[in-house]
């Protein structure tokens, strides 16, 4: 074991900015801290969290904090992916997908975006679910995504 650090991985400064955190598998554990942070702050901002995992029965990780905090009115909205529940997968971005209107409409709200877990497939399918997502609202995929990294509102924490 070893600490890696990562300073700009943090919840926004404003306690009244929306949240977009994006954990599957370990990558959901930065997020159970970030919510509980944004609890302790008596935080404004919405909070969404996109889960996903192998199976609901093993691998539903922090189940019991997520739905505490989501009926404490911490977790706004949580969407889950179970992969392996079905003939077919279904991953975190498939759920984003799914909810791009909505996606897109928190981040026109001024949304951080924060992307946590495996870096060699999910964060990249991630990148393009978010991209297809600004285009089919109109913006250019790429300068949408540049910017949202400028202003440091498209974080990720990815190995
Ligand atoms: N866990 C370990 O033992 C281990 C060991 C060494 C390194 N790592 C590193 O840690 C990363 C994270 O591992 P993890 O155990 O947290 O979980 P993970 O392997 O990232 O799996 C979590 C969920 O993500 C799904 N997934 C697979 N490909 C995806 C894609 N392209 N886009 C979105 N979701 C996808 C998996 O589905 P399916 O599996 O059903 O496809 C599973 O439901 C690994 O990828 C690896 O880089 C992990």
């Amino acid at each position: 074991m070893f600490v890696q650090r990562s300073s700009h991985f943090r919840p926004p400064a404003d306690p009244a900015t929306p949240m977009i955190m994006v954990g599957p598998g370990t990558g959901v554990a930065p997020f159970v801290a970030f919510l509980r942070e944004r609890q302790a702050r008596g935080a404004t901002g919405p909070n969404w969290l996109f889960f996903g995992e192998q199976r609901r029965e093993t691998d539903f990780y922090y189940a019991d904090e997520l739905l505490a905090l989501q009926n404490a009115g911490v977790l706004s909205r949580l969407d889950v992916a179970f992969s392996r529940d079905q003939r077919s997968k279904i991953y975190v971005q498939d759920r984003m997908r799914e909810h791009g209107a909505q996606l897109w409409a928190w981040l026109r709200d001024g949304a951080h975006l924060y992307v946590c877990g495996d870096a060699t497939r999910m964060a990249r399918d991630v990148d393009l679910a978010l991209r297809d997502i600004a285009a089919a609202h109109g913006a250019d995929p790429d300068d949408f995504v540049k910017q949202l990294s400028a202003e440091k509102r498209y974080l990720r924490d990815v190995y």
